[in-house]
């Protein structure tokens, strides 16, 4: 009876270990979606954002890699309103792009948006963030980083550049930035 007890435990570890991930993907994914204030014109996309659905691959605006793993948010011009808790959010292991433009989402970047230290394309253009810019140079493989037409204030950090070796697209316009002359490196 004790044995007969002890398999039971050990086959509910190893299928709770195998089930684990994709659940707590799906509550981070519901955690950001009741961060947020969704006008109705857009509540259908968000429908499926819901635990009656099996797999978080199959919201709305959600693509998962070949693992079944959080890969890309797509939630541009929704008119959706609120603060992102990058704390959590950061938390999708392979979450490389997060496009959220044309929105209305306010708030600071905080450090924590760091702990997305896979992303590849940041669109936080055209909402109402505010705040200094945190120094990026963690987000080494960061190709695209649009941040333009936000309330964004202070100095840009233009040192954490250096380490974006991949960038291919930077937009920061239409902030109000402190003035810097814009830094560069003479070819050598
Ligand atoms: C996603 O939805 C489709 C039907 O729209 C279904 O065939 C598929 O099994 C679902 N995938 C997952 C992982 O739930
Ligand atoms: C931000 O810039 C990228 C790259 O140029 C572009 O594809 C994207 O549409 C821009 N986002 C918005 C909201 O305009
Ligand atoms: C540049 O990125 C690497 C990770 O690829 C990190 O270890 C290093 O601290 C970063 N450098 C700076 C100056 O932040
Ligand atoms: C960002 O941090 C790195 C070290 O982690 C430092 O070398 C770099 O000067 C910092 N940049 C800014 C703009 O603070």
């Amino acid at each position: 009876m004790p044995q007969l007890l002890l398999w039971f435990l050990f086959i509910t570890f190893l299928t709770g270990a195998a089930v684990a991930a994709p659940g707590d993907e799906v509550s981070i994914l519901l955690e950001f979606k009741n961060s947020l204030q969704i006008p109705s014109a857009s509540s259908a996309v968000f429908q499926s954002w819901s635990t009656a659905v099996a797999s978080p691959c199959n919201f709305t605006g959600v693509v998962c890699d070949s693992g079944n793993s959080v890969a890309s948010i797509e939630l541009s011009r929704l008119g959706i309103y609120g603060s992102i808790r990058f704390s959590s959010l950061c938390r999708l292991p392979s979450l490389s792009k997060l496009s959220l433009g044309a929105n209305k989402l306010s708030g600071e970047l905080t450090a924590d948006l760091l702990k997305c230290s896979r992303l590849l394309h940041l669109d936080l253009a055209s909402n109402t963030f505010f705040g200094e810019v945190p120094n990026l140079s963690l987000l080494t493989s960061l190709r695209v980083l649009n941040l333009s037409k936000n309330d964004f204030s202070g100095n840009f950090p233009w040192s954490s550049l250096a380490n974006l070796t991949n960038l291919q697209s930077l937009s920061l316009g239409d902030n109000s930035f402190d003035q810097a002359p814009f830094p560069w490196r003479s070819p050598c």
